[in-house]
């Protein structure tokens, strides 16, 4: 596996993809995740290392998760448990030995079609609250897996952009050192709200943070009923081959193949009113 310690986001993919860049979601055609024993992971959480407060940037010194350090401020809290069980730029090896306690999730992480694996995020989100409108910082497509999901009322919703753009319009707006949040109803159809549907409880799928924002009801189970997990694999800056481009299209083409009823595509929002 290669490890990166620099990364940079690939928001503009080859020609070929070209038929898939009005996909908000599609659920992937991977085998379902392995089982894992809650307790046990609960356990590894807690003694996880935050790895907010420790990662910096080589160059500037700065703390890599400054941007979401200036999103809690800009939100006024942050919806999410959030551990990484690999990050590029705090160690070469899975972090809390992930890997060792986990191995099969592992395994599974390595069915996704990446050449380099960049981080390995994973999410809860907290009893009560919800998470509001956001764009996440993925290459054109976000991948995902939901380790665990004992929601069985949909959540998770898409609201699509006004236009079909090209680049994410950025969850916050930065002022120097102020941060606000985004003017949401310039870009986005706020009439609409496109749930993801499910397939099966516990499956992996692929969003896209260009053409839509994304955001959650709030859930009223235990933390932990629902574990995602973020499988990233940004390019490193002289490196163009972080997705093996012919898997990904592949499972791409496999997935809207199978999951059709499940896909939501962007549509402009004149021609979904009129249905
Ligand atoms: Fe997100």
């Amino acid at each position: 596996m290669t490890i990166l310690t620099t990364q940079k986001i690939t928001e503009v993919w080859p020609e070929k993809f070209d038929r898939f860049r009005d996909l908000i979601y599609v659920p992937l055609d991977l085998p379902p995740p392995p089982n894992i024993d809650v307790n046990k992971f609960i356990k590894w959480v807690s003694e996880c290392p935050n790895i907010n407060e420790i990662i910096r940037c080589p160059d500037t010194g700065e703390k890599i998760f400054h941007f979401e350090e200036k999103g809690k401020q800009a939100w006024g809290y942050f919806p999410w448990i959030q551990v990484n069980a690999f990050h590029h730029g705090f160690s070469n090896d899975w972090i809390a030995n992930f890997d060792k306690i986990f191995p099969e999730v592992v395994d599974y992480i390595n069915l996704f079609p990446f050449n380099s694996l960049s981080g390995v995020t994973i999410l809860a989100q907290k009893k009560s609250d919800i998470v509001p409108l956001h764009q996440d910082p993925d290459d054109w497509l976000g991948m995902r897996f939901y380790l665990k999901n004992e929601i069985k009322h949909d959540a998770l919703y898409f609201t699509p952009t006004l236009k079909r753009l090209n680049r994410r319009i950025g969850t916050y707006k930065f002022d120097g050192e102020k941060v606000h949040k985004q003017d949401w109803q310039k870009y986005l159809d706020l009439k609409t709200k496109l749930y993801a549907k499910h397939p099966i409880p516990e499956h992996a799928w692929c969003l896209s943070s260009i053409r839509a924002a994304h955001g959650l009801d709030p859930i009223y189970s235990d933390e932990f009923s629902r574990i995602t997990v973020l499988v990233q694999s940004h390019k490193n800056k002289d490196d163009a081959s972080a997705w093996n481009q012919d898997k990904l299209y592949d499972l791409l083409d496999r997935s809207l193949q199978k999951y059709s009823d499940y896909a939501i595509w962007w549509q402009n929002p004149n021609d979904r009113l009129q249905g």
